[in-house]
């Protein structure tokens, strides 16, 4: 079946673990794509359960590498976190009480993370790569100081 969006270089911040999560997050999107042609509710609900789970885990992660790079817009960058989340918790609401919400929903995710990669995402990959360098802590330091610290070492833990 083909997939309804890539990820492609373009999307890259430069910074691996990152691009990682990105992926994963667009490998999301073809999944719930798949799961609304075939109408499949049962498959529709898990997707959506797990876009919601790893999205939140993945802004933790960011913020995490921002705050540590003391990178100057982490606050307005965690704002549009907080909107993108507050957005896919409705759509999940909406789904619970019935509606079919996969279509707009993945329309959404792939116009919103396209968007949001390049340009906030992209803005703050100089400062968290330098923050990441020869000097600064790795990021499994930065995984286990962070407040999401489970979450965050997750990522880390699968490669
Ligand atoms: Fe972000």
């Amino acid at each position: 079946m083909g997939k309804l969006v890539k990820w492609t270089q373009d999307l890259s911040v430069g910074i691996e673990a990152i691009d990682d999560q990105h992926k994963r997050i667009v490998d999301y999107i073809n999944q719930l794509h798949e799961a609304g042609l075939s109408n499949d509710t049962k498959a529709i609900g898990r997707v959506v359960d797990q876009l919601m789970e790893y999205t939140v885990s993945h802004f933790s992660f960011e913020e995490a590498l921002m705050d540590q790079a003391r990178y100057r817009y982490a606050a307005s960058h965690k704002k549009v976190h907080e909107l993108f989340t507050r957005r896919i918790a409705e759509y999940r609401h909406r789904f619970q009480l019935g509606e079919e919400v996969a279509a707009e929903m993945q329309g959404t995710l792939i116009k919103w993370l396209m968007n949001h990669i390049k340009r906030e995402d992209m803005n703050y990959g100089e400062a968290v790569r330098a923050s990441l360098g020869e000097k600064g802590p790795k990021p499994q330091e930065v995984a286990a100081a962070a407040p999401a610290g489970g979450a965050v070492r997750k990522f880390f833990g699968r490669t």
